[in-house]
């Protein structure tokens, strides 16, 4: 019997180490725009990765030798479990398939290191992942909008998942997506895991910071996972008729609030933010767009606290003379309407979605928004041409 247990004690660590290694999270689209994508995934292991990419086609991925992309930083290719690869040198509106590569890393000898085995995407017994970069020509699209989930993957999974290529295509998470971060994991088990298994892996989500996303002691790497296109949390794109303006409305309390622990400095964060608006509402690009949306976790009315009154201070003046067609919003968990002319300090409509409905908008040569609850009703509808 004691033998039993000695071999069982000893061969443990073998067969753990033998499971190799694995991708956990992943991979999802971030960060994609008219000539480049960003592909990101995780493994259970320290490994290399690589991604593949093909034209779309119906040749298999087989067919010839896919050229490869590296995760690297400053010249050198990256350890570690979290892998994000970027591809540039894309064409518009364009549809590419990919595949992606994990090879573990078990350990140094000397200057050497050891390699393990090698996880990747399967393009034998099913299609490879495929993508289509953005396109400011294309005369109409859809997209989705959800926000304050909290960490409810379930209500998620009631609002996206009809979400396909066909119908969508891009969604944007718009704040609050988890209570606290405190462990990385969250994000994961908070709502990306279930973005991935409906509809990430194809269709990029564009990720707008809410308040709650500032705190917990893993905030600061919130943007490892979700990274904007300008090194910030505040980003523009451009997609068919649409330029979005994406903004980081920050925290709703004072800096110096006893919750935040003295680890706030979001009034000099909106104060640098408000700089970058002003330079990018002076663009042709924005100036020229049919349309311009703009996207923000908190609405800048409703109420006194301070994160309101900052951003309405700070950014109102510039968006009010920025012919916005129409801002949206959460972060109060309650739907509201504010048109044109209802609040005076703001000279377009904002639409403040709930937490428990979804936005389904279709953009053509107008803007129709139905705002749809978690069983698909249309609840309301508004169209701004
Ligand atoms: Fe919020």
């Amino acid at each position: 019997m004691r033998t039993n247990w000695l071999l069982i004690f000893f061969c443990l660590p073998i067969f753990l180490f033998s499971q190799g290694i694995q991708i956990t999270n992943g991979p999802y689209l971030q960060r994609i725009g008219e000539n480049e994508a960003t592909i990101i995934w995780t493994t259970n292991n320290d490994a290399i990765s690589w991604l593949e990419l093909a034209p779309a086609g119906n040749d298999s991925f087989y067919a010839t030798e896919r050229p490869r992309y590296y995760n690297t930083s400053h010249g050198s290719r990256v350890i570690g479990k979290l892998h994000r690869i970027t591809v540039k040198g894309l064409s518009p509106g364009t549809e590419y398939r990919y595949r992606i590569f994990s090879k573990e890393v078990t350990g140094y000898a000397g200057h050497q290191v050891l390699y393990g085995t090698i996880a990747s995407s399967n393009v034998y017994s099913r299609k490879p992942f495929s993508f289509t970069t953005l396109d400011k020509n294309k005369k109409a699209f859809s997209f989705r909008v959800v926000n304050d989930i909290h960490g409810k993957a379930d209500n998620l999974l009631a609002m996206l998942k009809d979400v396909k290529k066909e119908n969508t295509d891009l969604v944007i998470f718009n704040g609050d997506m988890i209570s606290t971060l405190n462990d990385e994991k969250e994000i994961f088990t908070g709502f990306m895991d279930t973005a991935v298994e409906l509809f990430a892996k194809e269709i990029p989500i564009f990720y707008t910071r809410g308040n709650h996303e500032t705190r917990g002691r893993a905030n600061t790497r919130l943007y490892d996972y979700f990274p904007g296109s300008n090194g910030h949390f505040y980003f523009a794109f451009r997609h068919g008729p649409v330029f979005f303006l994406v903004l980081d409305s920050g925290e709703d309390k004072p800096d110096s609030d006893i919750e935040y622990s003295e680890l706030s400095q979001f009034d000099n964060y909106r104060d640098e933010q408000k700089e970058w608006i002003e330079t990018v509402i002076a663009t042709p690009e924005f100036q020229s767009a049919p349309f311009r949306i703009a996207i923000m976790h908190i609405p800048p009315s409703g109420t006194t606290w301070h994160g309101t009154q900052d951003v309405a201070r700070k950014f109102l003046p510039l968006l009010n003379k920025a012919n916005i067609d129409i801002m949206l919003s959460g972060h109060t968990h309650n739907y509201k309407y504010i048109d044109k002319g209802d609040d005076q300090n703001i000279h377009f409509p904002v639409l403040i979605n709930d937490d428990e409905t979804y936005l389904e908008i279709s953009v053509n040569s107008q803007i129709e928004i139905l705002q749809k609850d978690m069983s698909g009703k249309t609840v309301n509808r508004h169209v701004v041409k």
